[in-house]
């Protein structure tokens, strides 16, 4: 048995000391960052992979934002490649396989696919597959008889716009704009469906700047998988869907199946992004680190609805696991960066962790209240709520069992209910409105922070950080204090 000497610190214990600095303007500073070795978002936060904050709204809203949502696993890997799908086709200035119908079909069938998808358009193929038309929701608006055939209403292929696969954003936007029309199939060589250019697409990347895209325009996303063998087919799934990263989704990331599923993926998958974790320690990051991770996330037992520390005894408090696991990725010589989950409830205990040694953050609870995270609000004690819930406690326990056994509440299930011992809990927050203005508040903290560390980026954040150890005094001092609050 042994006893550290210093002790283990997190965000309200410490302060950052301010340092010289030639920043003018927060807009001047660059808030981007590494989320892998091979990714970069515009943003430093992630939206935490729970059941009560990431799935496909989270995940688009994340995204415009320049950050990313991990959506969460527990749901069947069907649904899960069809919610990553969902992101992927919500930007990019080309969606693929876009909805199609044969020429030969009603006109009726065209308006209740496209009331179906929520489209504007489908695409008209032949019975080879060839493009020959489109059907948009301006020719059925009017259509007369919903028995006529989608050939007779359609804008047929002698007046239909296509652009070829390795087609440029602004030819698309020429086009568009020339024959003044909404949408244009892309072709493969052979006269097949490649894809499909709408004008709202084009448009989007002017109205989301900042939104965090992959190579082909597309919105970011990741998905959280287990480490148990079958979760190897998820993460397979999830792949082919077009997931930019997986997160490994278990409570203690230093033990031995997390490790063995980390090399295992890398093997047989050498170019996918896998963050690993959750460690706090330097020996948990570095073990990792050396498996073959592209990111290390760390964290056990700061986060809000977590229990973890008190049921086992186990934990080191947040600033210090980050400090320390950043040392263990440091340890192997290999460069990929840390992300810090849980805990976080104020703009500055962001600024704390990057300076810290972290590239990116977490967040649970703090964006369970808002629009975007699944559920819907109620009121309680006359406050609008929403509900969060650690994905350890009982009830997303319970929640998962009933999935898992179909719904068969046999008393073996019964059972199980006393069988479970919770490592979170089950809570509401207050509602928030969009996540987006709860990001404008964390990022025009962090801009402020960057410009009082002297820092036009978070790499010069980290290297100027110098923390200051502060007393309860210092804590009550750092707060609003002496007034009373409106
Ligand atoms: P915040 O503080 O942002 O933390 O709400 C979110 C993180 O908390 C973790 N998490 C849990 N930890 N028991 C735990 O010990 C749980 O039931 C639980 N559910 C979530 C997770 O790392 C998340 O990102």
């Amino acid at each position: 048995m042994k006893i550290r000497e210093n002790k283990g610190l997190t965000f309200d214990d410490v302060l950052l000391i301010p340092q010289k600095s030639s920043i003018t303007s927060r807009q001047q500073v660059d808030t981007s960052t590494r989320l892998t070795d091979k990714i970069r978002i515009n943003i430093p936060i992630l939206s935490a992979n729970m059941d009560t904050v990431t799935e496909t709204s989270m995940a688009i809203a994340m995204a415009n934002a320049g950050g990313i949502g991990i959506i969460h696993r527990f749901m069947s890997i069907e649904h899960h490649v069809k919610q990553i799908k969902l992101v992927k086709r919500a930007q990019g200035v080309m969606v693929e396989n876009p909805y199609c119908i044969n020429s030969n079909e009603l006109v009726e069938k065209a308006i209740e696919l496209m009331r179906q998808y929520k489209v504007g358009g489908l695409v008209v193929t032949d019975d080879g597959g060839f493009v020959n038309g489109i059907i948009t929701t301006r020719d059925v608006n009017l259509v007369p008889n919903g028995k006529l055939l989608v050939q007779d209403v359609m804008t047929k292929k002698e007046k239909l716009v296509t652009l070829q696969a390795n087609f440029s954003v602004d030819e698309a936007r020429r086009l568009l704009y020339e024959n003044r029309i909404e949408k244009i199939p892309v072709l493969n060589p052979d006269g097949t469906v490649r894809g499909l250019v709408t004008a709202q697409d084009v448009l989007k990347p002017v109205r989301n700047p900042n939104a965090a895209l992959d190579e082909k325009g597309r919105l970011r996303v990741g998905a959280a998988i287990g480490v148990s063998k079958g979760e190897i087919a998820r993460a397979e799934a999830l792949l082919e869907a077009g997931v930019d990263v997986l997160v490994l989704d278990i409570a203690h990331g230093h033990a031995d199946h997390c490790v063995d599923m980390v090399r295992t993926l890398r093997a047989n998958h050498p170019n996918a992004q896998i963050i690993a974790g959750n460690v706090a320690s330097r020996e948990g990051a570095r073990d990792l680190t050396l498996a073959g991770a592209n990111a290390i996330k760390v964290g056990i037992g700061p986060g809000s609805i977590c229990t973890t520390r008190i049921v086992t005894g186990f934990g080191v408090p947040q600033l210090t696991a980050i400090m320390d696991s950043a040392e263990g990725i440091r340890d192997t010589g290999i460069d990929i960066p840390l992300i810090a989950d849980g805990g976080i409830q104020k703009a500055g205990d962001l600024v704390k962790a990057l300076a810290a040694g972290a590239e990116s953050i977490m967040i649970g609870s703090m964006f369970a209240g808002t629009e975007e995270a699944p559920g819907s609000p109620v009121i309680r004690d006359g406050q609008k709520v929403k509900v969060v819930r650690g994905m350890a406690s009982l009830a997303a326990t319970m929640g998962r069992k009933m999935v898992e056994s179909n719904n068969d509440e046999s008393a073996e299930d019964q059972e199980d209910w006393m069988k479970v011992v919770p490592e979170g809990v089950e809570a509401v927050v207050p509602y928030r409105g969009n996540v987006g203005e709860v990001l404008h508040q964390l990022v025009g903290g962090l801009r402020s922070g960057l410009s009082y560390g002297g820092a036009e980026n978070i790499k010069k954040l980290q290297e100027n950080a110098e923390f200051i150890e502060i007393t309860p005094a210092g804590i009550r001092e750092s707060g609003s204090h002496d007034v009373r609050k409106l």
